[in-house]
């Protein structure tokens, strides 16, 4: 951990005195960098650009603690849904005003074109959406859920930023989509590798399930554990409830030794569904 989040001066100064004094990073604590603390709804913004033009993906909601609730330590991402209803289109209208294009045209201008997928990790504050971090790829779960909703070839659109032409427009389609990731015991920590996955044919044989292999292994023939976040489970729903009962319906089908995942993905787009 090489990040403290600080509530009050107080515990912000004690931070400062661990890194700088103590040293408990060593000699990474010689340089800080003090940000704001953001509160709000946290809310994955992806658009594909040629290094000119960008193309918005559908917005997504990934949730990173580890259990139900937002509680425990930080994962890469335990499950996501599409499309995030915090991101209106106001807000979205915002987010590429102030944050994408600036960002694009500026590396344009500094003659370093970006050409790619570009990730926007926002926190939707109560002054606006603010960035919490930019990442040069797609995120991970939050591809599985938006993907499921694209109607237009990745390929096509990959090939168009590429080539500096980037295509005007993508299809998708309105239903919600969710992801929910199986892990293995012990993840975001110390985990064992190498349990047997049953029940991934049965999950499938559910209405628009697709479970995507994360980190999965072929030993002596048998489908096996082989990383933290083991799989994606995958739905597609008229609305969000819909698409959370087909999930954990198939989830239900799906066994490993160990597995544990969140029950609550998509909580927050429950409460705007209401
Ligand atoms: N799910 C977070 C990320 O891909 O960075």
């Amino acid at each position: 951990k090489r990040c403290f989040l600080a509530s009050t001066v107080d515990e912000a100064v004690e931070a400062v005195r661990k890194i700088m004094v103590e040293r408990i990073f060593g000699n990474s604590g010689r340089r800080i960098v003090v940000e704001d603390c953001l509160e709000g709804e946290e809310a994955s913004y992806l658009v594909i650009t040629d290094g000119k033009k960008f193309i918005p993906l559908a917005t997504s909601q990934d949730h990173k603690r580890v259990f139900d609730g937002d509680k425990g330590p930080n994962t890469g991402g335990m499950g996501a849904y599409s499309p995030a209803p915090i991101l209106s289109q106001e807000l979205e209208e915002e987010v590429k005003r102030k944050i994408v294009f600036p960002i694009i045209d500026g590396m344009n201008k500094k003659g370093m074109p970006f050409k790619g997928v570009l990730y926007v990790g926002l926190m939707i504050t109560k002054d606006g959406p603010k960035v919490l971090e930019f990442n040069v790829r797609f995120g991970d779960p939050e591809a599985q859920a938006i993907l499921r909703r694209m109607n237009s070839s990745l390929v096509d659109v990959c090939m168009s930023a590429a080539s500096g032409n980037l295509i005007d427009s993508l299809e998708w389609i309105s239903d919600t989509s969710i992801c929910v990731v199986l892990a293995s015991k012990g993840y975001p920590g110390k985990y064992e590798r190498g349990k047997v996955i049953t029940g991934i044919e049965e999950a499938e044989k559910l209405d628009s399930i697709v479970v995507f292999h994360a980190c999965t292994a072929l030993s002596n023939g048998k489908l096996v554990t082989n990383g933290g976040r083991v799989l994606d489970v995958t739905a597609l729903g008229r609305d969000i409830v819909e698409a959370r009962e087909r999930v954990y319906e198939a989830i239900n089908r799906i066994h490993f030794d160990g597995m544990h995942y969140r029950k609550d993905i998509g909580f927050k787009a429950l409460k705007s569904n209401l």
